[in-house]
């Protein structure tokens, strides 16, 4: 079954400027946790405990808050303090985190290319933390769901949501077929259409599965929209080659990238899961 999963955190966070000068975005608080933690403890929850980081040049932190620090520790053992840990001991004593760098900024396609060597010839899970999903309380995260899904059909499969129309330029837009309630075998996708040529408005979300023949299309894609590499474009490919699944997933999803996403995130959070 699937154990691995990787979170590609080499991008800059521009749109969190100056925040994001010396920080990296991933660390970035959702009330007391960072984003990248709520991603880690999705894919744990959904038996992704191998986690694969694809950092960039100023991004230690990350790789420190998955890490102990003996002096504060040691400062608040036995204090009321100490429960403030409670959550990043239990994401550490169940996942363990390997890391690699990309060195140069070339795309989303290119930091999961940099990725294989931690992934090897399996299937995988990916998250972009800075999509920042919630479900229900009791109810499965999203990843979980699309392990569910995986187990079923084998394939690739990418997490899907309706999106209003002024929003979709911002988005990888699919088209496809629905093959049950919520689920679509998509036939086509484009990265960041202008609205009136999206062949949808089901948007591509921050959580994939993914067969590990993406790593050779990817190799074999060309840099595409703003000179990246696009993902997007690797997953048409395996699409038109095989199978692709679109899942509108159960739960909510926070553009923390973004300053108004963020700040509704974290209003939300603060509300429903927090207190
Ligand atoms: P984004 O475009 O949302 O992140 O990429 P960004 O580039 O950091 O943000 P802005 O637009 O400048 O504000 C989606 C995800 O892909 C990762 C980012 O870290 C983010 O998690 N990414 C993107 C990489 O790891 N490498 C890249 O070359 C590009």
């Amino acid at each position: 079954m699937i154990k691995k999963c990787l979170f590609p955190v080499a991008g800059y966070g521009t749109r969190f400027l100056p925040a994001t000068k010396s920080m990296p975005k991933e660390m970035l608080p959702v009330v007391n946790k960072p984003l990248v933690q709520y991603g880690v403890e999705e894919a744990i929850a959904a038996g992704l405990t191998d986690i694969g980081f694809v950092t960039g040049r100023g991004k230690r932190a990350i790789a420190d808050h998955f890490d102990v620090n003996y002096e504060l520790e040691h400062q608040i053992m036995g204090s009321t303090k100490e429960q403030y840990l409670e959550s990043i001991r239990g994401v550490m004593a169940n996942g363990s985190f390997s890391f690699t760098r990309q060195t140069e900024m070339r795309g989303l396609g290119d930091a999961i290319l940099n990725g294989r060597r931690l992934i090897g010839e399996e299937s995988f899970g990916v998250v972009l933390s800075d999509d920042l999903c919630v479900c229900e309380e009791g109810s499965d995260g999203v990843l979980t769901q699309m392990v569910k899904l995986y187990k079923q059909f084998r394939c690739s499969i990418v997490a899907i949501q309706e999106v209003p129309e002024d929003q979709i330029h911002k988005f990888g837009v699919i088209a496809g077929e629905q093959i049950k309630e919520g689920l679509f075998q998509i036939s086509n996708m484009v990265e960041k259409p202008p609205a009136e040529e999206a062949p949808s408005n089901l948007a591509i979300i921050g959580r994939y599965i993914l067969t590990p023949d993406i790593f050779d299309i990817i190799e074999n894609t060309s840099p595409g929209k703003n000179g990246e590499v696009q993902l997007t474009d690797a997953l048409l490919t395996q699409a038109k080659d095989g199978c692709v699944l679109g899942y509108k997933f159960k739960g909510r999803r926070f553009d923390c990238g973004s300053v108004d996403g963020f700040v509704t995130a974290t209003n939300y959070v603060y509300e429903n899961v927090y207190k």
